[in-house]
């Protein structure tokens, strides 16, 4: 989510980062994340750093893929000066706004860029975001002779009201067809839902499910709705134009989800994601929560190397011009101490299956253990052997089981 960037230091123009991000670089892995901040109009849900022709203070869409290809070139310059050892990416992932808002080549050319200037692992997982009324056959064509191998599409639901709620632009049918495009091209194929829209009963969720598990897609993510501040849904539900579903209602749809998809053979990964089988988990969000290194590239992207973190400048127009001067467009940073370095760890290991060992957690962490089993929140089995894992109820409250965790 956008919402305002931390508190940090200021970032300085050169962008160079502390030489405590390398250590140990060679052996993490690195991602590239390419942000294009455009949508045609603005979902009332959404707090994503993205903006609408009116919005843009005279900056153009057609010159943004110029500006990220000159980041990529100094991200790979500030690397090899801040001695962080060059390595290829594992993973690149063009997400949004709408990427696909801009024609193919711009994106294409975006990748180029990062394969010439850092190289790309064989067999990388290349993905890009998409709404489904953005691209046709011709489009992903494009993207897959590029060497795209994924298309995350934003269904959100099949239900068209629940959509019009949304404020989303496409129509339902559409889904069906994108998808078979993105097949037909090569494409690996992701749906993004969302559950818990105002006035969504759980026939509705059920549709929606049912109609993404119809297409078979390799992936499916399904988001509780999140009412953020300053959006136009959370003046509507302050307003009391619409409700909200209650926490009762989010924990239904959340079994009702994880019940359908493991039927129909989706296994669950991460607390919102589930794939067929374990090759279709996607990497890049996989590199997020195992804490590896990326490089965010645009507006407003955040980027991690090593335990250093920073930002850019938010708007399109402040990162043009940091950009066409020549500086660096952070602008804050953190480096990461260890006691934070290790919240995050448990907080984002804590929601991915594979889990986090006992033995890694502080002794407090590990006195939790017993009465999290008992809560029926952690597989006993699993704690047994020496590992924490969520059960389904322990998915529902992670963050009151991540808590417990990180108790002192
Ligand atoms: C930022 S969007 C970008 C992709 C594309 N623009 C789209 O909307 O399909 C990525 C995903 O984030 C999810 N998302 C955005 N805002 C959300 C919110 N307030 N609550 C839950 N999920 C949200 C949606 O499922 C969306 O597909
Ligand atoms: S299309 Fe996607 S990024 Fe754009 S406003 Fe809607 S949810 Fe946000």
């Amino acid at each position: 989510m956008a919402g305002p960037h931390p508190v940090g230091d200021p970032a300085p123009l050169d962008g160079l980062i502390p030489a405590s991000a390398a250590l140990g670089a060679s052996t993490r892995d690195f991602g590239v994340y390419l942000h294009v901040p455009f949508c045609k109009v603005r979902c009332g849900y959404c707090d994503f750093n993205t903006y609408t022709a009116t919005e843009l203070r005279g900056v153009k869409q057609s010159d943004y893929a110029s500006q990220a290809v000159l980041e990529v070139e100094s991200a790979a310059r500030i690397l090899a000066e801040s001695g962080v050892p060059a390595r290829p990416a594992a993973t690149v992932f063009f997400g949004g706004g709408t990427p696909t808002l801009l024609p193919a080549d711009h994106l294409v050319r975006m990748l180029h860029a990062v394969r010439d200037t850092f190289g790309i692992v064989p067999g990388a997982e290349i993905t890009t975001e998409a709404n489904p009324d953005s691209v046709d056959l011709a489009y992903l064509r494009q993207l897959k002779q590029a060497g795209f191998t994924r298309v995350s599409f934003g269904m959100q639901s099949a239900v068209p009201r629940v959509l019009a709620t949304l404020e989303r632009t496409h129509d339902p049918e559409r889904v069906p067809l994108v998808v078979a495009w993105a097949r037909e091209a090569g494409l690996d194929v992701s749906l993004d839902l969302i559950y818990g829209t105002p006035g969504e009963t759980i026939e509705d969720w059920r549709a929606s499910l049912d109609a993404a598990i119809g297409q078979q897609p390799d992936h499916i993510s399904a988001y509780s709705l999140i009412v953020e501040d300053g959006t136009k849904l959370a003046r509507q539900i302050r307003r009391g134009e619409l409700v909200q579903p209650d926490e009762d209602l989010q924990a239904d749809f959340y079994e009702l989800a994880d019940a359908r998809l493991a039927e129909a053979g989706y296994g669950w990964y991460e607390v919102s994601n589930w794939s067929r089988g374990t090759e279709h988990r996607s990497r890049h969000n996989l590199s997020y929560w195992r804490s590896a290194d990326w490089w965010g590239i645009g507006p407003g992207a955040h980027s991690h190397v090593g335990g250093v973190r920073w930002w850019n400048v938010k708007h399109p127009a402040a990162y043009a011009d940091r950009i066409l001067a020549g500086h660096s467009p952070a602008a804050g940073r953190e480096t990461l101490d260890e006691a934070t370095r290790e919240t995050e760890r448990v907080l984002l290991l804590t929601r991915i299956r594979e889990g986090i060992p006992v033995a890694t957690l502080s002794a407090l962490g590990r006195r939790e253990v017993a009465g999290l089993i008992a809560d029926e929140l952690i597989d006993a089995r699993a704690a047994i052997g020496g590992n924490i894992e969520l059960t389904l109820t322990g998915r529902l409250l992670a963050d009151a089981v991540v808590r417990r965790l990180l108790t002192d």
